[in-house]
């Protein structure tokens, strides 16, 4: 069958000579676009080839041309990144906590880098919004127990509080329950005075015995309005803002027992850059003094 060709009746094309159930197949040529698109593939193939990674050989590749890798782009990126983080890097370091807040360009950058730094190695303690928890302070209010400017939130950083380091922030509340300083009664009565101070106590009579107390006993750190004093580390009794709790039995364990809060030094372990963004990032949350 396949060696005549045969010329079909009605389209006048010639026959392939295969032929199903009677359906003859035409021997049409290739449409000319088809052709086309097909010799540039071709084309573009082989110049591909040439000039791109392209065949696999036993241990590694055909490099191309071009010598072009993924990998090599990526190590120049982030070198490229780096070059110019070191930019700002060399600047923040030449720069003081003043200066770095007023440069709005370097501001961002600290302040991102800040963010960074505090979620790798502060919000397990002061949560992930330094918001705090009881007994770890919240850092976006205006509320500060050693101060709120720059430089108070750098030393602060530096030292850590109650820390090994010999520079440590350092105060210690007496435990006035535990050491038998006062009576249960007094106690009793000191803490109506200081839930008093921010309109929370019940009752007057025990505040007006414990007001006495407070001006012997507490006044030396907390001062006498009961204002608090950064320089001692003692909270302000006066703002219902609450290191340990407002209620009476918080403030009767703290009086009780004192607390004696532990904030490690970052010296040593943060650089100076990071602990300079962690300052100015701190001090952005909110309460910045
Ligand atoms: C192990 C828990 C812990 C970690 C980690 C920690 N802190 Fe603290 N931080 C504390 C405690 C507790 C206090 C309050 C201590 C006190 O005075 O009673 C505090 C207090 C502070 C204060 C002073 C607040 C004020 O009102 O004066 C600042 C500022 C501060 N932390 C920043 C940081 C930064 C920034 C980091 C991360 C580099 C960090 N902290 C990591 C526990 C921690
Ligand atoms: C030697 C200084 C000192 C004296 C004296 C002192 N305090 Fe304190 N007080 C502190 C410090 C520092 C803190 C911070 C808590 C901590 O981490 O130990 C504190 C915390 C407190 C708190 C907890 C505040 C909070 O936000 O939860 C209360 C309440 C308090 N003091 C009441 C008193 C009373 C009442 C007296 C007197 C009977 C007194 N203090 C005497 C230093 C002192």
């Amino acid at each position: 069958m396949a060696d005549h060709k045969e010329i079909d009746q009605v389209s006048g094309v010639e026959t392939t000579g295969h032929e199903w159930d009677g359906i003859r197949e035409l021997n049409n040529p290739l449409p000319r676009w088809w052709l086309w698109t097909f010799y540039a593939c071709c084309i573009w193939a082989l110049a591909y080839w040439i000039v791109m990674p392209a065949w696999p050989l036993i241990s590694s590749h055909t490099e191309g041309f071009l010598g072009y890798s993924s990998r090599a782009q990526l190590a120049k990126s982030v070198e490229r990144a780096r070059d110019a983080q070191s930019v700002y890097l060399d600047r923040i370091d030449a720069a003081s906590l003043e200066q770095i807040a007023a440069d709005q360009e370097l501001l961002d950058f600290a302040l991102a880098g800040g963010r960074s730094a505090f979620a790798v190695n502060c919000s397990q303690c002061h949560g992930s919004g330094a918001a705090g928890f009881v007994g770890y302070p919240n850092l976006n209010d205006d509320d500060w127990i050693w101060g709120g400017d720059l430089d108070a939130i750098s030393h602060t950083i530096h030292f850590g509080i109650r820390s090994d380091h010999d520079e440590t922030r350092f105060n210690e509340m007496p435990a006035y329950g535990r050491d038998e300083l006062l009576t249960r009664e007094e106690i009793d009565d000191v803490a109506e005075y200081v839930l008093s101070l921010s309109n929370s106590g019940s009752d007057a009579a025990a505040a007006a015995r414990g007001e006495v107390t407070f001006a012997e006993q507490c006044s030396a750190c907390h001062m006498e309005d009961g204002g608090g004093n950064y320089e001692l580390g003692a909270p302000n009794l006066r703002d219902a803002i609450w290191l340990y709790g407002g209620d009476k039995s918080a403030v009767v364990e703290s009086i009780t027992n004192s607390r004696a809060g532990m904030m490690p030094a970052w010296t040593g372990r943060l650089d100076e850059a990071t602990i300079k963004k962690l300052a100015i990032y701190v001090h952005s949350l909110g309460g910045g003094e």
